[in-house]
């Protein structure tokens, strides 16, 4: 079993699509080891997207990030990461297969409705950013 750091964005949860996308999350075979709405301070969206501060879409990113609440998640199943990343869709939503969470939510490929861990590292990272181990249940 592996686990993934997964989020719904501010635009999907303002938009109302938390719940769907928790339910298609479930239809795909991932258990919810934790979830919970919460927002980002500024100091947490940018160190959180840190690997992107030299890039020029970084301080919108960080904008849009904390505009309001997000859901963040931890995922498990077998091979959560990959598996996570193919039901999100390409990160540009024109770009995205059908049925993905980006095709179905997404506005752009800045506002597109959810993240996820990109390697086995970077899930190590984010989930307890988030989740302190007695909240994964
Ligand atoms: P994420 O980290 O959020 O799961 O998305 P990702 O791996 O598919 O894409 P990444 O390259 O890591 O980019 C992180 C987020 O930055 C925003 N972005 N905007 N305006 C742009 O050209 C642009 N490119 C990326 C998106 O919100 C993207 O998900
Ligand atoms: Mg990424």
């Amino acid at each position: 079993m592996e686990r993934t750091f997964g989020m719904i964005k501010p635009d999907a949860v303002a938009k109302g699509y938390a719940g769907a996308i928790l339910a298609a999350i479930e239809e795909h075979g991932f258990k919810l080891v934790g979830f919970k709405k919460t927002r980002l301070s500024t100091a947490l969206a940018q160190s959180f997207y840190a690997v992107h501060q030299e890039r020029p879409f970084y301080n919108d990113l960080v904008k849009f990030m904390t505009e309001g609440p997000v859901v963040v998640m931890v995922l498990e199943k077998e091979n959560a990461i990959a598996d996570w990343r193919t039901l999100m869709g390409a990160t540009n939503p024109e770009k995205a297969d059908a049925g993905t969470l980006r095709k179905r939510f997404a506005q752009n490929i800045e506002r597109n409705a959810v993240h996820g861990s990109d390697a086995p590292e970077t899930a190590a990272v984010e989930i307890p950013f988030f989740f302190s181990s007695s909240e994964l249940l």
